[in-house]
């Protein structure tokens, strides 16, 4: 478990980088990130390399004792070569090159920038591969960041028309798959077929769902090029990719295939204030961000790749949401510490200076812009003394997993039939109703193995194969399915005869009728002891299951048959907690209300406890804490933003 920084040599005077870099590990950090804006620096003209400053900095950096994660540059191609080749560029969805003067100014599709590209890592790679000071590498930048996942770009349209010839084989099999008959939109060969953009209205969703696919395919073959040209260089160096949180265009788990590593880039403020919570929750966690924002992506990247690590922690204010407030004292130590529970290899906090210069001027840093510490710093000091009393973490399997996948977040955020949250927000639920209860969770996809779990909750996952249901089937987990699961085929279209598709004979339901309604307008349920308040989604279903739940009129509003759970309606917060609490206690899973602030995460033999709210919470009071009252971080009364550890036994 270590510690680091982001830090930009090209930034500052060469005279300040040894005394950087010996604060830094005065700070306790073993880690230091560079070059992934560098591309101006290292290559000031076509073919001219100036590697003398890199080196030096490198060099300093690694005499220090950091080790280094060297990145590609890729993400900003200098001036002259947009200039040289600008075919580089992206298009917006008129086709019009977007330009240069910010960051993330190419096309992944590109052919021209696939071999800068290349050529670039090649030359990066070339040079310091084997550097004793360079432990990592990072490839790019945060893919897709600003919209940059699409371009309609030329190369891009050629490129989706082959993408799309090689998965459909014939226009015809295309034509039927997408069901272009409806609105006239046939389709007599696969060089008329367009990207979706810029259409009168709402484009064709299965069109959609395919650019998606393509648009996120693109990404991963993109870093894949640049992935093997590392491993050949820099043998024995692990490679990763600095993903960004709550981002749902890229296949985060496809791309994880390729690396050793999947890192995050955590902005829990930042990302609070932009997002879609209720104004008063917003103002509640102000300071501290939502207590299942980063725990969340945590485990979504925990499960993309062999390890993970933050690359990027929020250090204070940011400079790019619609108001940036700064975190609550304590709060970046109690998200270095949630991210080590769930089990991080590495915090690495950006950045290490704040600039006086362009973008990112009102971004804080660990050092202010005269080089003066943050109050944050000592909190940096603290996790690297704890860090020094604490036994390895373990992250053993959880006994419920949350399934995910990218193709059903797409087709929900093409049809999200009155989801007005976002794709996530589903899973988001469920996650934090388990973690309400105490539990700790794992993010699974698709292609994972299900063995071992004890309940495996699948919030409207769309698009669910005959494959994927066997699994769950065989999985021996209590299967707990909500409305709108197995509702698409592969391509988007309504399952047949009708949804929940290939649920339908393990739930013995069928799913007559959907409708979407305003939050307000809340419906009872009645189970067998309890009351249940839906809202938001409700289906008309016929089952030859056992019957759990009734609307008011006596439809049924949840079926069990066997292991597989179907809920008819979606449940507010309360109603899923008293129903997740039902379940845990027909499973055996002990389980503890938390409260709205308090957060517990199992880590093998260790409890970790999270403070998310401005008042102290009494574990005690909640029967929470260690049996011979030892802890190894913290103590009963947990403080604003406090974390407590203690060791537990049994399972
Ligand atoms: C990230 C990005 C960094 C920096 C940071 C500011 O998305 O990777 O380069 O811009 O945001 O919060």
């Amino acid at each position: 478990m270590k510690l680091g920084v982001c830090y930009y040599p090209e930034h500052w005077p060469e005279a300040d980088w040894a005394d950087d870099a010996r604060r830094m590990r005065s700070l306790g950090l073993s880690m230091v990130r560079i070059g992934e804006f560098a591309w101006s620096r290292i290559e000031p003209a076509p073919g001219g390399f100036d590697w003398g400053w890199l080196d030096r900095a490198i060099k300093v950096l690694g005499d220090a004792g950091l080790g280094v994660v060297m990145c590609t540059p890729t993400a900003t191609p200098p001036k002259w070569l947009v200039d040289l080749k600008p075919d580089i560029l992206p298009c917006d969805e008129h086709g019009r090159p977007r330009r240069f003067g910010s960051r993330r100014h190419y096309c992944f599709s590109s052919r021209t920038y696939r071999a800068e590209s290349r050529r670039i890592t090649e030359a990066v790679a070339g040079r310091y591969g084997e550097h004793p000071a360079v432990i990592m590498w990072q490839t790019d930048n945060e893919y897709g960041h600003h919209g940059s996942d699409e371009s309609f770009s030329a190369d891009a349209v050629s490129a989706f028309r082959n993408w799309l010839a090689a998965r459909y084989g014939s226009v015809a099999a295309l034509n039927a798959a997408w069901g272009t008959v409806f609105w006239s939109q046939e389709y007599a060969d696969f060089s008329e077929v367009d990207p979706p953009q810029a259409t009168v209205t709402e484009a064709n969703p299965s069109h959609r769902l395919d650019w998606r696919r393509f648009c996120s395919d693109q990404m991963c073959d993109f870093n894949r090029e640049q992935v093997d040209i590392i491993r050949r260089l820099s043998p024995n160096r692990p490679v990763t990719h600095n993903f960004i949180g709550d981002y749902t265009r890229l296949d985060h788990r496809k791309m994880g295939r390729d690396l050793d590593y999947a890192s995050w880039d955590s902005y829990p403020i930042g990302l609070l204030s932009e997002g879609s919570a209720p104004k008063e929750e917003k103002l509640r966690r102000l300071r501290y961000g939502d207590p299942d924002f980063a725990a969340f992506n945590h485990d979504v990247f925990r499960a993309c790749a062999p390890k993970w690590g933050i690359m990027e922690q929020q250090p204070g204010p940011v400079n790019w949401a619609g108001y940036n407030a700064a975190p609550a004292p304590g709060a970046v130590r109690l998200w270095s510490w949630e991210a080590f529970a769930h089990g991080a290899d590495f915090v690495s906090y950006f950045r290490w200076r704040q600039a006086s210069f362009a973008q990112e001027q009102m971004h804080a840093g660990l050092l202010a812009n005269d080089r003066a510490p943050q109050p944050v710093c000592d909190e940096i000091r603290q996790v690297t003394d704890e860090l020094g009393g604490i036994p390895e973490i373990r992250k053993d399997q959880s006994r419920i997993g949350l399934l995910i996948d990218y193709p059903s977040l797409w087709q929900l955020e093409i049809q999200p039939q009155g989801n007005r949250q976002g794709p996530l927000w589903p899973a988001r639920t469920c996650y934090k109703a388990c973690r309400m209860l105490g539990q700790t969770i794992d993010i699974l996809f698709p292609d994972q193995e299900f063995e071992g779990y004890h309940l495996i909750l699948v919030p409207a996952l769309t698009v669910l194969t005959e494959a994927l249901a066997d699994k769950l089937a065989r999985s021996g987990a209590l299967i707990l399915a909500t409305p709108l699961t197995g509702a698409r085929d592969e391509s988007g279209r309504t399952a047949a005869p009708l949804p929940p598709g290939p649920l339908a004979n393990l739930t013995g339901t069928r799913v007559l009728s959907f409708e979407s309604l305003p939050k307000e307008a809340a419906f009872a349920v009645q189970t067998a002891d309890s009351k249940l308040t839906g809202h938001i989604w409700k289906e008309r279903i016929e089952t030859i299951a056992e019957v759990r739940g009734w609307f008011e009129d006596r439809a049924p509003a949840y079926s069990v048959s066997g292991n597989f759970h179907y809920l008819a309606f979606w449940l507010d917060e309360d109603s899923w907690i008293a129903l997740l609490r039902q379940i845990f206690e027909s499973l055996g899973i002990d389980h503890v209300e938390t409260g709205p602030d308090l957060r517990l995460v199992k880590a093998g033999q260790m409890m970790f406890a999270f403070n998310y709210g401005p008042d102290t919470e009494d574990l005690g009071a909640r029967g929470i804490g260690p049996e011979d009252e030892t802890w190894i971080i913290g103590a009963q009364c947990l403080p604003a933003a406090g974390v407590a550890v203690w060791t537990i036994s049994g399972p």
